[in-house]
């Protein structure tokens, strides 16, 4: 048998570099398909290689080639890395020029440095002797690799039998930008026109999604709200045309990596089976932010980017009703400059009740989940949502809106708490209703046990991707 070659095309994975879910789907999902296929699967990944990958990874890589990448006019430099994880080939694609930055995104030229990778991609499959059977995009800084497959080489005898799947982890970032970079950074052609054209504008999710063969979002939920232009942000038109071809298949977690049992970043390690630990870790964390250290008062934690469509103004409405009852309430997370400081107030109102850390730190970020009884996220629109499910395996209990991933994966009364309407109202009578069940320590306990033992492993989804991946026969 014939292994099937699937590359990944994305811009972050964990470990070695990450903003957020795409890298730790990246992360993990590959591994999941590999555990679940065995030798019936070769799995690479290809990333850039960021300035913030860490030395520890960049000494165990080894130098597969050099050559030159032409986008346009340009013709850049492309060295390539390799590391092996979990049996998959990690590929990096160094340019220092584009990717020895600060930040990963947010430079001025964001769509040169991923037009540069995602070309870079589509030219190195044969010096790296790997012509895959199927390309696996994602998100918008990858979008042009389905683009430039299927529109500038299919010719190539070589690359006639690749296919191509396109998977949309957020629809709010789409890569849109103006018509006088189509030829001159893009290297698009006049015939391209109509793939990436958009409401006048340069759309590159939108040329992915009519270009490639399958196209897929992180949940069942979420494939269906973007066909409306409530959740869309105007690519409903694009999906409806196209929507034959997508599916949602939700995301799992690395449940080894988020593992209350032997997580080292916690205080105490816990397991469903004895959560004694748990309290310990909540004690902690109290003395930690300078809390009272009250066992019995039910601490509800928010770990989360600010910003709007994480529903943080349901939060700011809410706030002081929630912290007038016998709460506390910590909240992790960088993002809109308006809400950071509407949360660094917050602090200051209520030194006894409330922290805030201005801040994001994945070990500060665990320590919260494992102390918490309730893990808020209360978001306007949400692909999937990892937190909710990472928040699960700590044994904090969720209490979400009713939308995307998050009413695929939390359901009330078994595994948390729901509410469907976006206002503050709504929200505060689900907590209300979660505070109820807190002050029945016996219910409550059952409840957290059946939170932990929720299964958000990869092994249903990772099938999902396998089957979907068959239909390419
Ligand atoms: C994006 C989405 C989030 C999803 C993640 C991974 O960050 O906003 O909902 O879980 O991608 O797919």
């Amino acid at each position: 048998m014939t292994a099937k070659k699937i590359l990944f095309v994305a811009t972050e994975a964990v470990p070695f570099v990450s903003t957020g879910g795409l890298g730790d789907v990246i992360g993990s999902l590959p591994a999941a398909l590999k555990k679940l296929g065995g030798d019936s699967f070769d799995i690479r990944v290809i990333l850039p290689l960021y300035k913030s990958v860490d030395n520890s990874w960049l000494q165990k890589m080894e130098k597969v080639c050099e050559t030159t990448i032409p986008l346009s006019w340009r013709n850049q430099y492309a060295g390539v890395y390799s590391v092996i994880k979990d049996d998959v080939t990690f590929y990096f694609i160094d340019n220092e020029y584009y990717f020895s930055r600060r930040f990963l995104y947010g430079s001025f030229d964001d769509g040169e440095r991923f037009a540069y990778f995602s070309k870079a991609v589509i030219e190195l499959m044969p010096k790296l002797d790997f012509i895959p059977d199927i390309i696996h995009a994602h998100d918008w800084q990858s979008a042009l690799s389905v683009i430039y497959l299927k529109n500038h080489y299919l010719w190539r005898k070589e690359y006639s039998n690749v296919k191509t799947v396109f998977t949309i982890h957020n629809i709010e970032y789409q890569g849109v930008y103006g018509f006088d970079i189509f030829n001159d950074i893009f290297d698009l052609r006049p015939e391209d026109r109509q793939t990436v054209e958009y409401g006048g504008l340069i759309n590159l999710m939108k040329g992915a999604i009519v270009s490639c063969d399958a196209l897929t979002t992180v949940s069942p939920s979420y494939a269906g709200e973007i066909l409306t232009p409530e959740y869309s942000q105007g690519l409903h038109p694009v999906l409806e045309l196209n929507k034959a071809k997508l599916m949602g298949i939700i995301n799992g977690i690395d449940i080894n990596y988020y593992n209350a049992a032997c997580d080292p970043d916690i205080y105490t390690n816990f397991t469903a089976d004895d959560i004694c630990g748990k309290a310990k870790d909540k004690e902690e964390l109290q003395k930690l932010l300078g809390l009272p250290e009250k066992a019995d008062t039910p601490l509800i934690t928010m770990i989360t980017r600010l910003a709007s469509h994480k529903g943080v103004d349901l939060l700011t409405h809410a706030v002081d009703e929630l912290l007038s009852k016998d709460v506390q309430f910590v909240l992790l997370g960088t993002g809109d400059y308006h809400y950071e400081e509407f949360f660094k107030r917050l602090s200051e109102n209520y030194p006894a009740k409330a922290a805030s850390l201005i801040t994001y730190n994945k070990e500060l970020s665990k320590k919260i989940y494992a102390a918490a009884d309730i893990f808020l996220m209360p978001s306007k629109s949400e692909p999937c949502g990892l937190a909710q499910m990472i928040a699960s395996r700590y044994g904090a209990v969720p209490i979400v809106r009713n939308v995307g991933g998050l009413r695929d994966t939390i359901h009330e009364p078994d595994n948390g708490f729901t509410f469907n309407h976006y206002n503050s109202g709504d929200m505060l009578y689900a907590i209300n209703r979660a505070l109820e069940k807190y002050a029945d320590k016996d219910e409550w306990q059952k409840l957290v046990i059946r939170v932990m033992k929720t299964d958000f492993s990869w092994d249903v989804s990772a099938k999902k991707y396998a089957e979907l991946y068959d239909t390419f026969a």
